[in-house]
């Protein structure tokens, strides 16, 4: 297991990384006495795949409530169905929740923590690698408002990040590759050794190495060096940025524009990972037109995300679109769009002042109408 510090003082805790270690999380709890009792939260799919391995190690009185599979199920409904069971369960400022799942259950959960009882302890379980290398980790936590995706929440940091490896076998390739968009966004903000890492073994990053029993050790192991070299990048710009205030916004490279494709295409046509890939192409070709990046970068940057399986191209939506769209989107600061572009593989820098000719020169290059 490797343990990986997010330093942030009476605030901070660790993440653990390792492979088959679910069964082991129970002694944890145990050790550093986090809760006298435990109040699962998860989804039937991950339940029914993890849910008794889990539970064996556990010492305390645990019960489990599973909500259903989905974006939609983060929201203030789901929030108070949550709340009554806590209440029913019995739970107190000794209880400890965790949240067993991908990055929607980790929100929520994060939010139930963090309001019930004014914050109770909870622990990040995440089993997609999405959330493993970026939802479970720096506190974030919150639910959808039906106008705005992550509206209501606050910051409120775990007691522990428990990553079980073994988990992402069983993850869709789609999933797996959303994940994917995240991790190379490390290797572009802020660690080119890692960035090169990726290019070098992005052909066995995919479902396939998990398909036979030969393959799948030393696919565990792969996968055991990207969750943590992610992981060491995100608590770095955690632990010097809790709250945002400046620096954390690096971590939205390839999101400005990504945001905004998902929300045009309804969530339907991409999802997260996904649409982020495009943006953080389109970020890469807005900062080469600016002088600041070389055509090198930008050429290496996509193709990395192609040989992945991720989108690189903008299919069907107008670049005039996707400018109005980015005038409204969260990334705004006193009016001006936050752009987090790249300078060379490892380093960004954050322009609000990227003129309109050069986005929508960078969105036609890419397909855009
Ligand atoms: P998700 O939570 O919807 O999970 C995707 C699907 O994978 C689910 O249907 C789930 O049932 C399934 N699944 C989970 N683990 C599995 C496993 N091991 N094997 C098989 N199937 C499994 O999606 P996600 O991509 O993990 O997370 C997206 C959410 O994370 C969004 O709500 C986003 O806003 C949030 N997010 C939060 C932060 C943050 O800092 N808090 C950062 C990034 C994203
Ligand atoms: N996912 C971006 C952040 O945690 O800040």
């Amino acid at each position: 297991m490797v343990k990986i510090k997010v330093d942030l003082k009476d605030r901070g805790y660790d993440v653990i990384v390792g492979t088959d270690t679910l069964p082991e999380l129970g002694a944890l709890i145990e050790a550093d006495k986090l809760g006298r009792e435990i109040f699962i939260i998860t989804d039937p799919l991950v339940n029914d795949l993890y849910g008794d391995i889990l539970r064996k190690g556990l010492k305390q009185r645990a019960k489990t409530v599973e909500v259903a599979r989905g974006e939609q199920q983060k929201n203030l409904k789901i929030a108070a169905k949550l709340f009554d069971e806590l209440v029913k369960f019995g739970a107190h400022r000794d209880s400890l929740i965790i949240g067993l799942g991908g990055g929607v259950i980790g929100d929520l959960a994060g939010f139930i923590a963090a309001t019930y009882m004014r914050g109770i302890n909870y622990i990040q379980v995440p089993t997609t690698l999405l959330a493993q290398v970026d939802a479970a980790i720096g506190g974030k936590t919150g639910v959808n408002h039906p106008k705005c995706k992550n509206l209501i929440g606050c910051f409120y940091q775990p007691k522990a990040v428990f990553i079980d490896v073994k988990t992402l076998s069983t993850l869709p390739a789609r999933e797996l590759r959303t994940g994917l968009a995240e991790v190379v966004k490390y290797g572009v903000i802020e660690d080119a050794d890692f960035f090169k890492f990726l290019e070098a073994n992005a052909h066995h990053l995919n479902t396939k190495a998990f398909e036979e029993e030969e393959t799948k050790r030393a696919a565990l192991k792969l996968w055991q060096t990207i969750v943590v070299e992610s992981v060491k990048v995100k608590a770095k710009v955690v632990e010097k940025d809790e709250k945002e205030a400046g620096l954390r916004m690096i971590l939205n490279y390839g999101h400005t524009v990504g945001h905004v494709i998902e929300s045009l295409t309804r969530y339907r046509a991409y999802n997260h990972g996904e649409a982020v890939a495009i943006g953080m192409v389109v970020a890469a070709m807005i900062a080469q037109r600016m002088g600041m990046l070389d055509k090198e970068i930008v050429i290496r940057i996509k193709g990395l995300l192609e040989k992945l399986g991720l989108p690189t191209e903008i299919d069907n939506l107008p670049a005039k679109k996707i400018i109005a769209a980015l005038s409204i989107d969260k990334k705004v600061s006193a009016g001006k769009v936050n752009f987090v572009l790249p300078t060379k593989l490892g380093s960004v820098d954050v322009r609000n002042n990227v003129p309109a000719s050069i986005i929508k020169q960078s969105l036609v290059e890419l397909g855009a109408k």
